[in-house]
């Protein structure tokens, strides 16, 4: 079977001074997994949205089976089987799952109307191929980012592509799902698909990819068969040189209880949650997609409803939690799902990195440029934030480093205890350790962290404590010390 190829040649593409891709040329074949990695804003979306006809290149060409392509606009793409998963989620909340698949291309009913029965039956089917527990016929917004990434996932597999790319598809999924979607791929690979597959994940690559290329600062740094590569020469490839802390959070914290949950119980997502943080502790929250992990620090931070129990800051009792209530106790919250929760996209990178923070920079009416000017700069310069100027719309920036603005803005507001979800999501290794050191570091200032990641051996890295959370509620606590990884992802997933 003759394998067909995509090349792209000689691809420049740059936005004012930043150059996200400089000369790169590339090719993938069907029938692979053909991995792009990198750090974050080394220029991947941007090499794949080529593709897709979402962004134009300044110079270069793409060819098809060794013949020019023209892709102006997305259905350019479509009309050569390009199909892309975007790494931010792009559906419509209110709109059914099966509305959602096959948005604009639903069965119709002999009086031309639209055929909802059919919709739903159609997607259920395209669904029942990938995760069958997701109904058809429910609302986007009722469903976990998952569950919503699943569907991304048979929305694209409904065209029948030819060219599948996945803009990091697992970074909100859990082991056993990546699994799932991972069985998905492999169909599809046999199927002669072409798959172009971002992810961060270096573990996971070694499982799927069977090629890599690395991109790094916008230029393409090589492209080698999994097989034949090292952990070790990856790493190298993508940075350069990088320095992985090893080890567990040795800082001490004290006796003093900064919060405090008692039977916390909001039906049914959780149940009488009893859950202490010391002052400078560092607690992280294990548990398997659906657990209860979000809905429970969403709950703490008055962001869902909020059920029965109570809650102490620093032993004074809060009667009634709203997110502005919560922010002026001192807690600082970043959510799951930035794009919907964490950031204002059409906003400059300033404005975000100071939201939390404007009574700092504001007094009497008055804004402090000069405050205002500190305070995104620091956050800049300390997370090592990618972007061109911080005028720019934060809608610019790379996934990782929309993530960054969001954790910055968070410090900036200088929170006495503040709650992570999932923050490391899509972002690179070396960026994860400068978020760990910094979350140590306010440990030493005394503040306090509670950290939910599916990764969980981002909760060896940082976490003092861990506690296990199943179904709705607390089962357990392991100190990383006297536990192994292994270990905890068996008792998490385990009945
Ligand atoms: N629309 C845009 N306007 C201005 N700059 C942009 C735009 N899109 C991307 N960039 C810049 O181009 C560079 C490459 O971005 P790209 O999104 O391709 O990175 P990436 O490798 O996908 O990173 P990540 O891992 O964080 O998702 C970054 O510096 C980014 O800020
Ligand atoms: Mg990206």
């Amino acid at each position: 079977m003759e394998r067909s190829k995509i090349e792209m040649h000689n691809i420049t593409k740059c936005y004012g001074n930043t150059v996200a891709l400089n000369d790169v040329s590339v090719q993938f074949e069907t029938g692979k997994v053909n991995a792009i990695i990198g750090k974050n804003g080394s220029g991947k979306s941007t090499l794949v949205k080529i593709l897709a006809g979402v962004v134009h290149p300044d110079k270069g060409k793409v060819m098809l089976d060794g013949e020019e392509v023209h892709i102006e606009k997305p259905t350019d793409a479509f009309g050569h089987g390009i199909v892309t998963v975007y790494q931010e989620l792009n559906l419509i909340p209110y709109l059914s799952v099966a509305e959602n698949i096959l948005l604009g291309r639903q069965p119709k009913t002999k009086y031309k109307t639209l055929d909802k029965k059919k919709t739903i039956a159609a997607a259920q089917e395209l669904l029942d191929n990938i995760s069958p527990d997701i109904p058809a016929e429910a609302k986007v917004m009722e469903l976990a980012v998952w569950q919503q990434q699943v569907v991304e996932i048979a929305k694209a597999m409904s065209y029948n592509p030819k060219v599948l790319i996945l803009d990091e598809p697992t970074s909100s999924l859990a082991q056993h799902e990546t699994e799932k979607l991972f069985e998905v791929i492999r169909k599809l690979r046999k199927k002669d698909v072409a798959i172009l597959y971002i992810s961060h994940r270096l573990q996971e690559l070694s499982v799927i990819a069977d090629t890599l290329t690395i991109l790094r600062d916008g230029r393409h740094k090589g492209t080698v068969n999994m097989s034949e590569v090292s952990a070790a020469e990856i790493v190298s490839l993508m940075f350069g040189k990088v320095e992985i802390q090893e080890g567990f959070n040795k800082n001490s914290f004290t006796e003093e209880i900064a919060l405090e949950l008692r039977n916390l119980t909001s039906e049914p997502y959780f149940r009488n949650v009893n859950l202490k943080v010391r002052k400078g502790e560092v607690v992280g929250i294990a548990g398997m997609l659906g657990a209860g992990r979000s809905e429970l620090v969403r709950s703490v931070f008055g962001a869902d409803a909020q059920g029965k129990g109570e809650i102490y800051v620093y032993g004074r009792k809060v009667s009634r939690r709203t997110p502005a209530i919560m922010k002026q106790k001192g807690i600082g919250y970043l959510p799951e799902d930035r794009k919907r929760d964490g950031l204002i996209l059409p906003m400059s990178c300033r404005e975000n990195l100071v939201m939390t923070s404007l009574k700092k920079i504001c007094s009497r009416g008055v804004i402090s440029k000069k405050t205002e000017r500190e305070l995104v700069q620091k956050q800049v310069e300390e997370l090592a934030i990618k972007l061109g100027d911080v005028e720019n719309a934060v809608s610019s920036l790379s996934g990782g480093n929309q993530q960054k603005i969001v954790v910055g803005n968070w410090l900036n507001a200088e929170p006495k205890i503040i709650i992570f979800d999932e923050p490391t999501r899509g972002i690179d290794i070396n960026a994860k350790q400068q978020i760990f050191n910094i979350i140590q570091r306010l440990g030493g200032l005394g503040i306090s962290t509670i950290f939910i990641s599916s990764e969980l051996e981002e909760l060896f890295q940082v976490c003092h404590r861990i506690l296990i959370m199943k179904r709705g509620e607390i089962t357990g606590e392991v100190f990383p010390q006297e536990y192994s990884v292994e270990e905890l992802y068996a008792t998490c997933m385990g009945e």
